[in-house]
């Protein structure tokens, strides 16, 4: 779309087999240091192929990227879905050298602050009111804070994922058990799995504040069951919270709220908000966000100025651009390259779900899909592509071209991998 990655964006010295020598001697380091290797528990090597993938990258131009031994790769982890832009676009460059010269967190209120709110406000549906934060749990458990002050009401009922903090990851090590009786996590992934969530909101309304949904990634949620889920939350004085982490500025640019033509009460924003920089958002009507105003809701680094001078730059080129028809036309003919290389090579390889957001399957038990999926992004690495077990990130710095090169990497992947890519 707007800008490319430079030289023909694609990738020219290929791993093959590696050697990872560089990201080994660094993943050994890291093991002394960094307590789960990583920071972010997604981009831990093992859920991509150990030994057969990078495990570091060093840099990136477009939706290229370099790993720490040197070669490259047409990326579509996409920093787990903030490079929206890709790297080094020469807007969000600019937003950041002008701050070089003036600071990145002041002591007071900067303009900046209620420049990225108005724009936000501008160009988002139903976002009267924005708070910004740095994180996506920031805004989910912001979200959560005001509808339980809202509603008068403790419970919550999550879809998906939609943070690590204690009231959505009630069930895990560290977390006392009393606040597992305050939230529970339903699915979506089956179709009859909604009515079941319906009938949650309907019968447990009076105790429940609020539904904070992440939709599925691995099917197309219906409008029809969005408007009753948006019905059954009014009528029952829930609060309906839609998580668009990662659908938002990607499905379209309020995620599921544009995409479906369905209001959520809150809304949570972060990832390609700032298409590559910490920072996120809750946005909701006046009515809901003045209430903000006194809960104990506040983080040092809100204001910081890098991310809401590139957030202001990145929303001008979501703006000004074809950026989301850009995604949803290129994701469209990944989806019909490889569906069609897969069919053609017997593999029951398939991407399903938003076009924008392709997500890569090969099985619904997800144990069978991760054994046939492992050795495909080894393969496919070996090719100059990294991709993620399921869902994956287009960005406006893809190209057409990339997107040809990597159906071309799918089917001679498949084929290496003959039986072993089948049932
Ligand atoms: C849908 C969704 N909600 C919330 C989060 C949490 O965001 P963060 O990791 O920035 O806290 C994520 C992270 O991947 C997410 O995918």
């Amino acid at each position: 779309m707007t800008h490319s990655s430079g030289d023909n964006g694609l990738p020219k010295r290929l791993a093959g087999s590696g050697p990872f020598e560089r990201s080994q001697a660094l993943f050994e380091r890291a093991r002394r240091v960094v307590p789960g290797v990583t920071q972010s528990m997604m981009k831990r090597p093992e859920h991509f192929a150990p030994g057969r993938f990078p495990i570091y990258l060093s840099g990136g131009r477009g939706a290229l990227v370099r790993c720490a031994d040197g070669f490259d790769y047409i990326d579509y982890v996409s920093g787990l879905g903030t490079n929206s832009l890709g790297h080094q676009h020469p807007a969000l460059l600019a937003a950041v050298r002008s701050l070089l010269e003036t600071g990145f967190n002041h002591s007071l209120p900067h303009e900046l602050e209620l420049t990225a709110a108005e724009k936000l406000s501008d160009l988002l549906r139903n976002a009267e009111m924005v708070r910004f934060f740095k994180t996506g749990a920031d805004a989910t458990s912001a979200a959560v804070r005001l509808a339980r002050a809202i509603t008068a009401k403790d419970h919550v009922v999550a879809v998906g994922y939609n943070g690590w903090h204690d009231h959505f990851m009630f069930d895990t090590p560290g977390v006392p058990k009393a606040l597992a009786a305050l939230s529970e996590r339903r699915p979506l992934f089956v179709p009859s799995d909604e009515a079941a969530l319906l009938e949650r909101v309907n019968d447990g309304g009076a105790e429940i504040a609020a539904v904070v949904l992440a939709v599925p990634y691995n099917r197309v949620l219906s409008r029809e069951f969005l408007l009753d889920l948006r019905a059954v939350c009014s009528q029952r004085g829930v609060l309906l919270i839609f998580d668009e982490i990662v659908t938002g500025f990607r499905i379209a640019l309020a995620g599921v709220q544009d995409y479906y033509g369905v209001e959520a009460d809150l809304a949570c924003y972060s990832k390609a908000l700032a298409a590559g920089m910490p920072l996120s958002a809750v946005t909701g009507p006046r009515k809901y966000l003045e209430v903000m105003e006194r809960l104990q809701v506040s983080t040092t680094f809100g204001g910081e100025l890098l991310s809401l001078a590139v957030c202001v730059a990145a929303l001008e080129v979501y703006r000004s651009t074809d950026y989301v028809s850009h995604l949803a036309t290129l994701g469209r003919c990944l989806r019909e390259g490889v569906n069609r290389v897969a069919t053609e090579t017997g593999s029951p390889l398939r991407i399903i779900g938003y076009d924008a957001i392709p997500f890569f399957s090969f099985d619904p038990d997800r144990s069978r899909h991760e054994a046939l999926m492992a050795p495909f992004q080894a393969e496919m690495a070996a090719r100059g592509v990294i991709l993620r077990r399921d869902v994956n990130f287009l960005s406006g710095a893809h190209t057409l071209a990339q997107v040809d090169f990597t159906v071309t990497a799918t089917a001679d992947s498949l084929r290496a991998l003959g039986q072993a890519a089948s049932h």
